[in-house]
């Protein structure tokens, strides 16, 4: 197969199945992070994984862990795969720090019925739909059944984080938001939002999870948005979700892409990986060991000495 849809091994610890990526423990006790071609929308995944996803993510958020050390160290060990990155297994603090630097989403839904705090910001009135806030702002929730926005006074109240940390967290993630937002904007891409998840390892704040990737984040093109502000659309999915809407049936969407949407999500996630990282993603049949993404891996993960032949 050219995709990978899930990965499968009953020699690993099965640690997490998310919606996209399948986490295991290597036998080392570190944490191996395998990101599928899986695609969800509308919150459900989608039967057609759509080919590279994942190594477009996994590629990108290795990018940016690599290129932000200078800010926070990370949990990536090293890249086994291009769909597959060992971590250094952290505890994880379950808060989400969300940064966000224009209206939209959840908080443009809450602001167009009159909210005007969120996780206890204040943006002025008279905002409309897209626009840029006067900075960068972080709207922090909690990392449980279904994620609750909160204010920093009732995080640290509540339990989830020490104030000292929440600040420590705080002001790194508004240094990377800073950091990608002008790197994207030279290269022609909005990063609209973000989220960061973080850990402690041996004492230390490091930053754990993806970061700025399209499941992690919203791009917009600059261009887009200086033509039409309140019409510009997602760069990566919003294709895949145009196209889900206009063919529902009786009420559903469809459970799977036709091969020409897939080619075309597939053609957009290449597209932002070579503008952000200035190098096309490598997806020739060498790249793929003859177009089978698993064999691939298994192979990758047996010379890592991760795996047994199977
Ligand atoms: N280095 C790490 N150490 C410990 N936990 C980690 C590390 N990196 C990521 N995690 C945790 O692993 C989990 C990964 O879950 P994943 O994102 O795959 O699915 P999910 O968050 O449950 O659902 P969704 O698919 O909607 O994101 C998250 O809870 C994240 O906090
Ligand atoms: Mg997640």
């Amino acid at each position: 197969m050219n995709t990978l849809n899930h990965f499968d091994t009953s020699q690993l610890e099965l640690l997490h199945r998310g919606k996209v990526r399948d986490s295991y423990r290597a036998p080392s006790g570190e944490r191996l992070i395998v990101v599928t071609d899986r695609l969800s929308a509308f919150d459900s995944v989608l039967e057609t994984p759509v080919a590279h996803k994942g190594a477009v993510l996994n590629g990108l958020a290795a990018f940016w862990f690599d290129k932000t050390r200078h800010i926070i160290p990370n949990h990536v060990i090293s890249l086994l795969d291009p769909n597959v990155t060992l971590a250094k297994e952290a505890e994880p603090i379950r808060v989400e720090m969300v940064v966000r630097n224009y209206l939209t989403g959840s908080m443009l839904r809450g602001y167009q019925q009159g909210q005007r705090t969120f996780s206890g910001v204040t943006v002025p009135d008279g905002l409309t739909k897209h626009q840029q806030f006067p900075e960068p702002i972080v709207t922090p929730t909690t990392k449980e059944e279904s994620d609750r926005e909160i204010t920093p006074e009732n995080l640290v109240a509540e339990g989830w984080v020490s104030a000292e940390l929440y600040e420590k967290m705080r002001v790194k993630s508004l240094e990377l938001f800073n950091f990608a937002s002008q790197w994207m904007a030279e290269r022609g891409i909005i990063l609209v939002d973000t989220k960061y998840e973080f850990g402690l390892l041996d004492g230390e704040l490091i930053l754990i999870d993806e970061i700025h990737t399209p499941d992690s984040s919203r791009f917009w093109s600059a261009k887009d948005y200086a033509r039409n502000p309140e019409a510009v659309e997602q760069m990566d999915k919003e294709y895949v979700r145009q196209w889900l809407i206009a063919n529902k049936q009786d009420g559903q969407y469809p459970r799977a892409l036709t091969p020409e949407v897939s080619a075309e999500a597939t053609r957009r996630y290449l597209d932002i990986y070579e503008r952000i990282t200035g190098a096309p993603l490598p997806t020739g049949d060498e790249a793929t060991a003859g177009g089978d993404v698993q064999a691939r891996l298994v192979g990758n993960l047996v010379r890592a000495g991760i795996m047994k032949d199977a």
